[in-house]
């Protein structure tokens, strides 16, 4: 449809009255925030339908859609949140929530979406730890290190906790695969004084996201396909700092330019280095994250999406 089309919501034939009759349904004692949301949602979802001359058939494959990705959900599968990365919505509230929290020049680490296999309760460990068991030697060891400082006074901040994971070589999270071991490629490591952190990982690789439930209806109906890049994920909390969830992408990994879930950033764009003199690793992963403050947050807002964001 011609892009004039779409826009004109108001030239169409259908009840001109209609969505105006639903708004005005709403209550006097709803909250404000929760009204302008679903206000705004009921307007886009009706000029979508009337602009699209949606059908019943339609609506409801739709509908199908959701019921099919609520069924196929439970701890260990969030299909709803692997539909909405596919549209590229996780991507874009992460954005848009990272644009709310800080307004500086020199901005702190950039954040990426959390994904549908993040887990609570990650072993602790100390520094210097490995976070892989169970895996033959496959060549990737990788010694990561790095310091964990405040992004506006450089200072090295102590007790900031680095939640990571990652999937094993066969492209899979412990949690999708019989064969790990509970907790695999998962680790929370907290700095001391000096802000420092290190341990051993593997280099990741590229892997599908599951694609045989709605979100990959959704890509083989778009001739998508559902690879994401090389990538480790964090969640760092820190006292008095915002939390970080964010994710960090080999450079020279296929779909760095392509991912499905569009969560690429060019600042998180990092190279895995030959690293001699070390039995236990292949590759060395310097990597310093940059933290703010609640006080540098406009509006108190909060980097990422996880539950202890949102309790914070
Ligand atoms: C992930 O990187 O773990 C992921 C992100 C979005 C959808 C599926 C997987
Ligand atoms: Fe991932």
């Amino acid at each position: 449809m011609p892009a004039a089309a779409v826009s004109d919501s108001k030239a169409h034939k259908f009840n001109p009255n209609f969505t105006a009759q639903v708004l005005a349904a709403t209550g006097p004692n709803v909250n404000p925030r929760v009204k302008q949301l679903t206000h705004s949602l009921i307007q886009h979802l009706h000029d979508f339908a009337r602009e699209n001359e949606l059908t019943v058939d339609e609506w409801m494959m739709g509908v199908e859609l959701m019921n099919e990705a609520g069924r196929m959900s439970d701890a260990k599968r969030n299909e709803g949140q692997l539909l909405c990365d596919v549209l590229g919505l996780e991507s874009l509230v992460d954005e848009i929530t990272y644009k709310l929290a800080t307004d500086a020049a020199d901005e702190p680490t950039a954040t990426a979406i959390l994904g549908p296999f993040y887990r609570h309760d990650a072993p602790k460990m100390e520094m210097g730890s490995c976070i892989v068991h169970g895996i033959k030697e496959s060549g990737d060891r990788t010694w990561m290190h790095g310091t964990v400082t405040d992004f506006k006074t450089g200072a090295p901040i102590e007790g900031a906790v680095i939640d990571v994971w990652h999937t094993a070589p066969n492209g899979l999270y412990e949690q999708q695969d019989p064969d790990q071991p509970d907790m695999n490629l998962r680790g929370r490591f907290t700095t001391g004084k000096d802000g420092k952190y290190n341990f051993y990982c593997l280099r990741p690789v590229p892997y599908p996201i599951p694609f045989d439930g709605p979100a990959g209806k959704i890509l083989t109906a778009l001739d998508r396909h559902p690879y994401r890049p090389a990538h480790i994920h964090f969640l760092l909390t820190a006292p008095g700092h915002k939390p970080i969830v964010t994710q960090i992408f080999d450079r020279s990994s296929k779909y760095v330019e392509d991912d499905a879930v569009f969560a690429v950033k060019d600042s998180l764009l990092v190279d895995f280095l030959p690293f001699k003199g070390d039995p236990n690793a292949e590759f060395e992963l310097p990597y310093d994250f940059k933290m703010a403050t609640f006080t540098d947050a406009k509006e108190g807002k909060l980097g990422g999406s996880t539950e202890e964001s949102a309790s914070l």
